[in-house]
């Protein structure tokens, strides 16, 4: 299992130190950017996503939960920007995936829990990774939505029936215990915000998670 810590939960005010403490065991930094209209809370913008970008060298994880994707795509662009994810319920979804890959970065689009997975099947193909939430996405901190786990073992079996080459992405209220279940269904990347950042031993957490 591939873990991509949150950032959205860390102490800012620290924020070098907070990077360096996850790096080790680390696969990806998933960085949360948040308009205030998609969702409603506002994390931060480019600015800040380009200075953690400077301060780690984990590859950069986007979730983009924005009203209007295409207005912050290019503005995201840095070295180590890996993914950029986009959400289905966003205006011009479709645009926006073809625009992250022209720009040569790989295409996530996540699904909210109430969107189920039939709606983003016509796209599966030509995306590098898909992120089941399993939360409503805003904030850290929620329990994990039980129902989704459906979805997972759906896209898992797309994957392999079709020849797909997506990571299956897994975002909110993981823990060891659904870590373990999103796995068994399927996952092979999980976020964690929380269980990482709210305690002193990142390493341990980390892997506990792998
Ligand atoms: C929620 C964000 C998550 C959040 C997860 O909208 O997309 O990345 O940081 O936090 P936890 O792991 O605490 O559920
Ligand atoms: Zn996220």
């Amino acid at each position: 299992m591939k873990v991509a810590p949150s950032i959205l939960t860390a102490n800012f005010i620290r924020l070098e130190d907070e990077l360096k403490s996850i790096e080790e065991g680390s696969d990806y930094i998933h960085v949360d950017v948040m308009d205030g209209h998609f969702v409603p809370n506002i994390s931060f913008g480019p600015a800040i996503v380009s200075q953690i970008g400077e301060l780690t060298k984990l590859p950069m994880d986007i979730h983009l939960m924005v009203e209007h994707p295409l207005d912050w795509i290019d503005k995201v662009i840095f070295p180590t920007t890996e993914f950029i994810t986009i959400h289905a319920e966003c205006n011009r979804f479709k645009e926006s995936i073809r625009r992250i890959l022209y720009l040569g970065k790989k295409a996530g689009l996540a699904i909210k829990p109430s969107t189920d997975v039939d709606f983003i099947k016509p796209y599966l193909s030509q995306l590098d990774l898909v992120l089941v939430m399993g939360v409503e996405p805003g904030y850290g901190g929620q329990l994990f939505i039980q129902n989704q786990l459906k979805k997972i073992e759906e896209l898992a079996q797309l994957k392999e029936e079709n020849g797909y080459h997506y990571e299956i992405q897994v975002d909110g209220g993981i823990n060891v215990s659904t870590a373990k279940q999103v796995k068994d269904a399927g996952a092979t990347i999980v976020v964690a915000g929380t269980f990482i950042f709210n305690y002193e031993d990142r390493k341990e957490r980390i892997e506990s998670l792998k």
